[in-house]
């Protein structure tokens, strides 16, 4: 008999990766991340603040001015391409990983997070040979070209709702451009980011190219993003943490892209097919708990559809497995943290102070023994919203959808763009005119038509007014991680003679 655990049973235990070292938190401290869906301490992890932030920016800078400012762009290319194939082979593993840190279905992880965190790696391999300057037809016999520099050392903070995915966003375009980076996880999910930490060494990248400081907002995330040691600060998160570190930035007028908040409208037109639309409206609202920036949480619904609508909506919704996120035929999970189901549940009350009238869910669901420390949340339907009210104005971030009726395409658009957010919208209807029209009226980084949560790594993602500025992925997250550098020669061999000869 062996009186040795086996490991899944004990918390696992991680510590910061710096300088291709992992080492404890200068401070000693350390924290712990449960499994949302049985509240059970999944891991240990090491917490950082500012003094392990110190030391992870050195080591960037040294990286960036030494070893890794001397690796050839297709080098870079070959590691991040190793990346994407090491992930690649470790998906079950990662993918089980994911599902216990923050609690998504293992379908999601499986075939949704782990392929696209690939598919980003992979994606941006290809460009790292790629990124060119440019020759400027400037006049008389002058040459002028540009080079496209790095920026230099990044500080990445990134939430919890996509754990590797974000830092795929993240660390991928800025690599392949030859930037280093300071990555500091969301306190809620920092243990992929810990075990990516891994296969970034695996993958042939050399030491502090890549530092990994998990540790919470107020201190690691605020020490990052006001560090004058940093070129540029990429973040994705809430948008009031995003003008906290945009202001933090402003300080050093260190560059800024942000991915932050969305409430989007996801819009059936009367001619659309119903159950397409019903099908898009499931996935535009309870796809990861409903815990996505570009969620379409604001269903608008044509006046004289609704009913049918709403009665298949509701049909479909009550088919929704809610339960053990590891089992395949699970749909939704719990809800990330304890904190985020507070919330979710106080938004639903407020919907129902103001009026709405709840058509399914609005509070957590009856689940075995196993699952009742967890943080689950039924799928929940609100009609009879307007679009004034708060629970059509602020992000739940959760498995909340306000529907809203509309009478005519005029009437929609103006309350569709009324809204201090703009990353997202979605459209359904078989009239192609009208879903072009629309896609131009609104103000939002990202449109579907006759579909919702699309994505791939070559197509550019991000927000205008209060969801962000920046775009990630597709070629354009090459300019956030780039300088423009313009360069003159005189070709004439002669003095400039302007003061005379
Ligand atoms: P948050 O914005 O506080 O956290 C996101 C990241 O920012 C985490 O890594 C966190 O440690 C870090 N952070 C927090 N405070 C910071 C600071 N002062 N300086 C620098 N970094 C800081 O989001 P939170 O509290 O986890 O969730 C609250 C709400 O934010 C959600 O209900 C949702 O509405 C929104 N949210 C939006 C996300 C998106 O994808 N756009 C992702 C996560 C949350
Ligand atoms: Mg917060």
């Amino acid at each position: 008999m062996s009186s040795v655990q086996p490991a899944e049973t004990s918390p696992r235990k991680y510590q910061l990766m710096i300088d291709g070292k992992w080492v404890d938190a200068e401070s000693g401290k350390t924290f712990t991340t449960p499994n949302p869906a049985t509240g059970e301490i999944l891991a240990e992890v090491a917490e950082g603040d500012q003094a392990d932030i110190d030391k992870a920016v050195a080591a960037a800078r040294k990286a960036f001015e030494g070893k890794w400012s001397k690796v050839s762009a297709r080098d870079r290319g070959r590691m991040l391409y190793k990346l994407s194939q090491l992930i690649e082979e470790r998906t079950p593993e990662l993918a089980a990983l994911e599902t216990s840190d923050n609690g998504k279905p293992i379908k999601e992880s499986t075939y949704v997070d782990l392929p696209q965190v690939a598919e980003n790696f992979e994606y941006f391999a290809g460009w790292a040979t790629k990124i060119e300057g440019e020759t400027i037809p400037v006049p008389g016999q002058m040459f002028n070209y540009t080079l496209r520099e790095p920026v230099g050392v990044c500080g990445q903070i990134i939430p919890w709702n996509f754990p590797l995915l974000m830092a795929a966003w993240k660390l991928a375009p800025a690599l392949a451009a030859g930037n280093t980076i300071v990555l500091k996880p969301a306190e809620q999910t920092p243990v992929n980011a810990m075990e990516l930490g891994k296969l970034i060494q695996e993958a042939g990248f050399p030491d502090g190219v890549v530092n990994i400081v998990p540790g919470y907002g107020e201190t690691a995330g605020a020490a990052l993003a006001a560090h004058p040691g940093i070129d540029k600060v990429a973040f994705t998160g809430s948008t009031e943490v995003g003008k906290l570190v945009a202001k933090a930035a402003a300080e050093n007028l260190t560059k800024v892209s942000l991915e932050l908040g969305g409430k989007a409208p996801n819009i059936v037109f009367a001619d659309a097919d119903i159950e397409q639309a019903v099908s898009g409206a499931m996935m535009g609202i309870f796809f990861n708990q409903g815990q996505v920036c570009c969620a379409g949480s604001r269903l608008f619904v044509e006046e004289g559809v609704k009913d049918q609508f709403l009665e298949r909506l509701q049909a479909k919704s009550a088919n929704i497995v809610v339960g053990d996120p590891m089992d395949q035929g699970t749909h939704m999970g719990p809800q990330v943290s304890a904190e985020q189901l507070s919330r979710i549940q106080g938004y639903c009350d407020v919907a129902q102070e103001e009026g709405a009238t709840v058509l399914a869910g609005g509070k957590s669901p009856e689940l075995a023994a196993a699952f009742q420390k967890g943080y689950f949340f039924q799928p929940t339907i609100f009609s009879d919203v307007k679009n004034q009210m708060r629970i059509a104005q602020e992000e739940v971030f959760g498995p909340v959808v306000s529907v809203i009726s509309f009478k005519d395409e005029d009437d929609l658009i103006k309350q569709a763009n009324d809204t201090i957010y703009g990353l997202s919208a979605g459209i359904w209807t078989s009239n192609i005119t009208r879903a072009h029209r629309f896609a131009k009226a609104i103000h939002a980084g990202v449109i579907w038509i006759n579909t919702y949560n699309m994505f791939n790594a070559a197509s550019p993602f991000g927000g205008y007014k209060q969801s962000g500025y920046g775009r990630e992925m597709g070629k354009h997250a090459l300019d956030m991680y780039t300088h423009v550098k313009s360069v003159w020669v005189d070709l004439s061999g002669k003095p400039i003679g302007w003061f005379g000869k």
